[in-house]
């Protein structure tokens, strides 16, 4: 039976064929650490992880690669910017629909150190309405953390229009990219960013293991390293150096992690962005299409035409525990999605899905096929 994998929200499958080839030409062949070693495999390795830094910078309009930083996954990413930045006293503005990856440590700062933090909900298209950061903004504000994309059913926030409140404020504007980065056009100048976090593993086609952190030039004083360690530079210092990135690139970077990630980030500069986009909504509208004319689906979120969304579905069938129905998608069909709350406890509460245990969740990728597509909607026509 061919596997048709439909969980792309959680990490990317599969990945341009020269991603695993990197990798693997990178373990067997070299091996060597990055900046650490005068030899040519670690010369070669340093050129490829700031080839890596370049193509990164140039998919968000970042204007300086060392501002962009390697972390492990979105979720250190999104750690080293809120825990990075918030002091006692500070207020947050965010929103209820965050990734649990922006709900824990903000939950934690306002339990345990003082922070204030103001949980906005979304309007009825499932949207943050920039007006509702300004009338949220106190004299303490300090950070506004809001994703781009939702990833239970994949609105897009209306970051430009909120970033401008934020910079005309003189706050600090943290954008969760998880589910957008590698699959709608980012820009950290035009939509005033000041700290992008995304994971490496989902749209931007690396392994897993790797995520990046854009660190913007208000911020970069102010932003306190998570980790402090040898950077391979300053080593006569036992203070961290100043400088970016090894400001916050302590210890060795995920070398075969990176090598994978600039080969995903090299399809997707040759493939251009616009085109994945528009495949995956393409994609994204036949999903939707055939699953609106199953009687016993129940669909979430607002029709792709209506409202900007990436390729994420979230559905219920009727009359099935939602585990149980991805269980036999799976076991049936080789239909791979997702059920449960995805981390997200807040947008299951919007959408009465919380008490049920969430959404069964299929989602598309750079690499989905009209096959895999079709295949999710006649398996889910059986369910009926
Ligand atoms: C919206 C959002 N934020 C953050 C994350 C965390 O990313 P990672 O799994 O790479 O830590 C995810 C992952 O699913 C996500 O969907």
């Amino acid at each position: 039976m061919p596997r048709h994998y439909l969980d792309n929200a959680a990490t990317s499958f599969p990945k341009p064929p020269e991603v695993a080839q990197a990798v693997t030409e990178y373990l067997q062949n070299s091996g060597a650490p990055a900046g650490r070693g005068a030899y040519r495999e670690a010369t070669e390795v340093a050129r490829i992880i700031e080839r890596c830094r370049q193509s990164a910078a140039n998919l968000f309009g970042a204007p300086d690669p060392r501002r962009i930083i390697f972390t492990f996954n979105g979720t250190d990413g999104l750690n080293l910017a809120i825990l990075g930045i918030c002091q006692p006293g500070d207020h947050v503005i965010t929103s209820t629909w965050e990734h649990n990856s922006v709900l824990r440590p903000l939950r934690m700062l306002q339990e345990t150190h003082g922070v204030d933090v103001t949980w906005l909900e979304p309007d009825d298209s499932w949207r943050i309405d920039p007006q509702q950061v300004a009338a949220a903004w106190k004299s303490q504000t300090r950070l506004v953390a809001i994703q781009h994309a939702n990833n239970v059913i994949g609105v897009l926030q209306p970051i430009e229009d909120i970033g401008k409140i934020v910079r005309e404020r003189e706050g600090i504007f943290l954008v969760d990219a998880a589910q957008s980065a590698g699959q709608v056009p980012i820009n950290v100048a035009s939509q005033a960013i000041d700290l992008l976090a995304c994971p490496g593993h989902k749209g931007l086609l690396g392994p897993l293991g790797t995520g990046l952190l854009y660190v913007g030039e208000r911020v970069s004083e102010e932003l306190l390293p998570l980790r402090y360690g040898g950077t391979g530079t300053h080593s006569e210092e036992d203070r961290q150096p100043a400088e970016l990135p090894e400001k916050f690139e302590s210890g060795n970077l995920n070398v075969p992690g990176i090598v994978g990630l600039d080969a995903g980030l090299h399809w997707l500069t040759q493939q251009g962005l616009s085109r994945v986009h528009q495949r995956e909504q393409a994609l994204l509208q036949t999903l939707w299409d055939g699953f609106s004319a199953l009687p016993h689906v129940t669909l979430y979120g607002s029709p792709p035409a209506t409202v900007g969304r990436t390729g994420v579905v979230s559905l219920n069938v009727q009359g099935y525990d939602q585990q149980d129905a991805a269980l036999i998608l799976d076991e049936h069909f080789g239909v791979q999605g997702r059920a449960g709350l995805h981390c997200a406890p807040g947008v299951h509460r919007s959408l009465g899905t919380l008490s049920s245990g969430g959404t069964l969740r299929l989602s598309v990728g750079a690499l989905t096929t009209v096959e895999d597509v079709q295949a999710a909607v006649t398996a889910l026509m059986s369910l009926g």
